[in-house]
């Protein structure tokens, strides 16, 4: 018999690649405040009481825990509200979890470091600057602190969901290019390691398949910036010489872009790469992927 997942918050990104990837192999309980797919249920996971009977009536082996408010600048300017959603929730889900003695997955950010060192591994001590930061990292420190049995899933510069559902930079750089735009003004100064949905959900999936618990950062492979992504999206695309880049720094954005972004959030899979449990492929083969499939009748 197929062991059961409820997933809270999956109507997003990551949710849909969580769907793909999960339902194969188990049986799910997908939910989320905004019920967008035909195999997504209602559920505000502020609603403690609620998300408590609806954990009780599926009887699940795990709890995932996947949705939050995800935009920064939202977050900077609903601070109660962020807390309730991205901290005080999961601390539900951690009380869910512990009183039906099953492990619960919730997903982190690198963006809870401050971005002053170069790249973060598991034993680096986050330091998170910003609403969306804090928020998350009280989480995450909540369920560590708390949880009889947890996976903690750090993720970089998320990539998925194509049009429908990518809120970030990727479905940022193609509306721009979709829209018309001969030129794009891209930051040289922001660092990170951007993650496929699909390679995250994979890898997480072999985590849970491996009987493996924890604090894992799972991003994919080579830091990079934001500049070269933005040029290897033009690339992908053959629109290289077709469109010109222009470097400018995060300041230029800071009307649009008010939240404070660590310089540099570069992850590194030392714990995954330690087990030999690393399955998150280098950034550029995944973007390829992601453009190729997500985005073909798009532009
Ligand atoms: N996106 C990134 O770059 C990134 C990077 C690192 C980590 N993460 C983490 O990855 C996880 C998944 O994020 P994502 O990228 O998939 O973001 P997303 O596309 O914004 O999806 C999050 C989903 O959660 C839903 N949600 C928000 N509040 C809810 C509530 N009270 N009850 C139920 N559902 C609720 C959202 O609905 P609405 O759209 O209606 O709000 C949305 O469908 C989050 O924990 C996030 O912090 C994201």
């Amino acid at each position: 018999m197929k062991k059961k997942i409820f997933l809270s918050g999956v109507g997003g990104m990551l949710g849909e690649a969580f769907y793909k990837i999960f339902s194969k192999n188990y049986e799910l309980k997908c939910t989320d405040i905004d019920v967008n797919e035909k195999w997504l249920e209602h559920l505000d996971f502020r609603d403690a009481e609620k998300y408590s009977l609806l954990v009780e009536k599926f009887n699940p082996d795990y709890l995932f825990h996947i949705g939050a408010y995800t935009d920064l600048e939202f977050c900077e300017k609903n601070q109660e509200e962020t807390f309730i959603t991205n901290t005080e929730s999961v601390k539900t889900a951690v009380r869910i979890s512990n009183d039906k003695n099953i492990p619960l997955l919730y997903i982190s950010t690198a963006g809870i470091f401050d971005g002053k060192k170069n790249s973060y591994d598991e034993d680096d001590t986050p330091k998170p600057i910003g609403t969306y930061a804090i928020s998350k990292y009280e989480a995450e420190k909540f369920v560590i602190q708390n949880s009889k049995k947890f996976l903690i899933c750090r993720a970089g510069w998320m990539m998925g969901g194509g049009p429908k559902k990518d809120k970030k930079f990727i479905q940022k750089i193609i509306q721009q290019i979709k829209d018309g735009n001969k030129e794009l003004f891209i930051v040289d100064d922001k660092f990170g390691t951007p993650t496929y949905t699909y390679d995250f959900a994979k890898n997480t999936e072999t985590l849970i398949d491996t009987n493996n618990f924890g604090l894992f950062n799972m991003a994919c492979e080579g830091n990079t910036s934001r500049l070269e992504v933005a040029e290897e999206i033009l690339k992908i695309l053959n629109l290289s010489d077709k469109i010109k880049v222009n470097k400018v720094k995060s300041d230029y954005f800071n009307k649009t872009f008010f939240a404070e972004r660590p310089n540099s959030e570069n992850l590194i899979n030392k714990k995954l790469n330690q087990k030999g449990l690393n399955l998150m492929r280098p950034w550029k083969e995944t973007l390829r992927e992601y453009i190729n499939t997500s985005y073909v009748n798009y532009l």
